[in-house]
């Protein structure tokens, strides 16, 4: 206890040193960063370990006034291979100190590698975490392990349960059994957990129960499956509040909840959003998965793997997801490092009640530094121009537009209904009537290079259609790298006003249009517009003008995101 207490005050002072001083302690905090000119890509203030390859989210939590974060990593190398659970500590969600690594592939259940999983917080408020192991002949199974010491706020050690494996792959495809979720209690207080698999080819969450989390028993039925999916990864499942403003504990059940179910496949985050009964684990929704044109996604650009967890001490639910690289192994290997994570998320049932809706975490706003603001600027169509005086590379930046006149918006293309189809097709160079108007961000100062996130609005069946674009195609001279764009719909009613907030980070572009109801995640690696050469635009390339109501630009000041550890490396033997 007392050594923690000591180790805490160390850790924060460092901190406060470091946020304190920027001016004169710059070197020493700079030191343990990487540099820019040598590193373009690394980011400042999104969260990535170290060095090497890190993949999905694992077991967030709140525990004794600290937040955790745990993490698919390999210790090795910047290539998936070797995957352990990284471990990293914060006060705020967005200065992290880096911790030993919390499980390592040592036991034959797990000897193949320690993959994802999620931490529940017990009755008696101790954490407890289901993971996947991949077992000495690669099947997989799942796993519990809980804290060597529950007195210490930065869960330091944990302890492999003599139970292991405690979810063997019994009538079900050793090779499709894995990813557990947070555990919720039903009214019988037994727990449930829903674990993802496909059967006969089908996505499928399969449930289990258990009185005491250490011995699982299969239900006959599935919480749900899908005849229109594969494999189901990393399902998550929670309650959101029917009209409420703030997150639920996932075992919250009742009036006026509703249950979201996650599942990753296709490369992308799904939900679907249902009613649960807990006293016969039944969920029924519509529409399902795949039922529709337009399937809801947390994200229509590079963004998997994502996984919730309760915030009790703001009475939200965050959302955290691993946003891979899109340039090539090599590459990976080169920098020393691949993955990052998304900025965290409070998610919400959004007020129509048909979607969720995304907004970065307001401690995310304590990086803002310095400011540009514009207000009602009319912005002819054919024209652009910069939006300069802060670091472009390093950003937040807030728009929202006026359309003064819908009435020549062009038909919804027929044959062009799928989303990201249609910006690609129409990218930020083809012209339109309504849009293409937006930002355009990471850019070099002659355009060559620029990432293009944008709107146009269409008129479809007796209303309007809000496109919403991050258009790669021009974001880097750089051949290898994957420029695909992404788009989807925005369900707001243009007439009003299209809101758009967009997080920069060296590589990565988070966007959230319409309030968050429809968010692009975007990675991109300039050769010219790196660091200080990086610039910021707007622009409208549609032939009618549009006004910007309001934007702000803020530079952001890098977050400490350091090792202050050596790493303990897993004893392989
Ligand atoms: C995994 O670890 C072993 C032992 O340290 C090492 O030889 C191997 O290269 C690693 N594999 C990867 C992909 O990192
Ligand atoms: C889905 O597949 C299952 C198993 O193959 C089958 O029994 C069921 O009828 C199918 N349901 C639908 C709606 O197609
Ligand atoms: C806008 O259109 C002009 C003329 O076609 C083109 O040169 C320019 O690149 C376009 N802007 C963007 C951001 O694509
Ligand atoms: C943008 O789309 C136009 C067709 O409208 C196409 O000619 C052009 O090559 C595209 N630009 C890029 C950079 O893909
Ligand atoms: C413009 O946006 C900033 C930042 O979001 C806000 O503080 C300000 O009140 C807004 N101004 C108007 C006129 O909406």
């Amino acid at each position: 206890m007392e050594v923690s207490l000591f180790l805490i005050l160390i850790l924060q002072s460092i901190l406060i040193f470091c946020e304190a001083e920027v001016g004169k302690s710059h070197q020493i905090c700079k030191k343990l960063q990487y540099d820019p000119v040598k590193q373009p890509y690394r980011t400042a203030f999104h969260f990535q370990p170290p060095k090497n390859w890190m993949n999905d989210p694992n077991g967030p939590m709140y525990y004794k006034g600290i937040y955790h974060l745990f993490y698919q990593y390999n210790p090795y190398s910047a290539i998936w291979g070797n995957i352990s659970w990284g471990h990293s500590i914060s006060y705020n969600l967005v200065d992290w100190i880096d911790i030993e690594l919390a499980i390592s592939p040592i036991e034959s259940y797990d000897i193949n590698g320690c993959w994802s999983g999620s931490a529940t917080i017990l009755a008696e408020g101790n954490p407890a975490i289901l993971y996947t192991g991949s077992d000495f002949k690669n099947r997989q199974v799942q796993n519990l392990a809980m804290p060597k010491n529950v007195l210490d706020p930065y869960l330091r050690e944990w302890i492999k349960s003599d139970h292991n494996p405690l979810m063997a792959p019994i009538g079900v495809d050793p090779q499709f059994f894995r990813d557990p979720t947070t555990a919720w209690q039903g009214p019988d207080k037994k727990w449930r957990v829903v674990v993802g698999s496909q059967i006969n080819g089908h996505g499928t969450a399969l449930l289990y129960q258990s009185d005491d989390f250490v011995k699982w028993t299969r239900s006959d039925r599935p919480l749900h499956f899908s005849n229109k999916t594969g494999m189901w990864e990393c399902p998550d499942f929670y309650p959101v509040s029917v009209d409420g403003v703030n997150g639920l504990d996932t075992s919250v059940q009742g009036k006026n909840v509703k249950h979201v179910l996650k599942a990753s496949f296709n490369d992308h985050d799904y939900y679907i959003i249902g009613i649960y009964e807990p006293e016969t684990d039944r969920f029924s929704v519509s529409p399902d998965f795949m039922d529709s044109n337009v399937q809801l996604r947390y994200d229509y650009g590079i963004f998997y793997a994502s996984k919730t967890f309760y915030d009790s001490a703001k009475s939200r639910r965050i959302l955290w997801a691993w946003v891979t690289e899109a340039d090539g192994k090599s590459d990976d290997v080169d920098k020393g490092w691949s993955g990052l994570q998304s900025i965290p998320r409070s998610i919400l049932l959004d007020k129509t009640g048909k979607q969720l809706s995304q907004w970065p975490i307001e401690e995310i706003e304590k990086l803002r530094a310095k400011e540009v603001n514009l207000e009602n600027k009319v912005v002819e169509g054919g024209t652009t121009f910069e939006i300069a005086g802060i670091t472009s590379s390093q950003a937040d930046v807030e728009v929202s537009f006026v359309l003064p006149n819908l009435h020549d918006a062009e038909l919804l293309p027929p044959g062009l209904l799928d989303p990201q189809l249609l910006c690609s097709k129409r990218n930020a160079s083809t012209e339109g009537v309504i849009g293409p108007f937006g930002l355009l961000v990471l850019a070099s100062k002659d355009l060559i290079e620029h990432t293009a996130v944008f709107f146009r609005v269409f008129k479809g069946h007796g209303n309007f259609v809000v496109l919403m674009c991050s258009d790669q195609s021009r974001s880097s001279l750089r051949e290898e790298v994957d420029k695909s764009s992404f788009g989807a719909f925005v369900d707001v009613d243009p007439t009003d006003k299209i809101s758009l907030r967009s997080l920069i980070d060296h590589s990565i572009i988070e966007s959230f249009g319409g309030e968050g109801k429809t968010c692009i995640t975007a990675r991109v690696y300039p050769k010219l517009a790196i660091d200080k050469e990086s610039r910021l635009y707007v622009f409208n390339n549609g032939t009618e003008s549009i006004t910007i109501a309001n934007l702000s630009a803020w530079s952001m000041k890098g977050a400490q995101i350091f090792p202050l550890h050596k790493r303990r490396k897993p004893q392989l033997d």
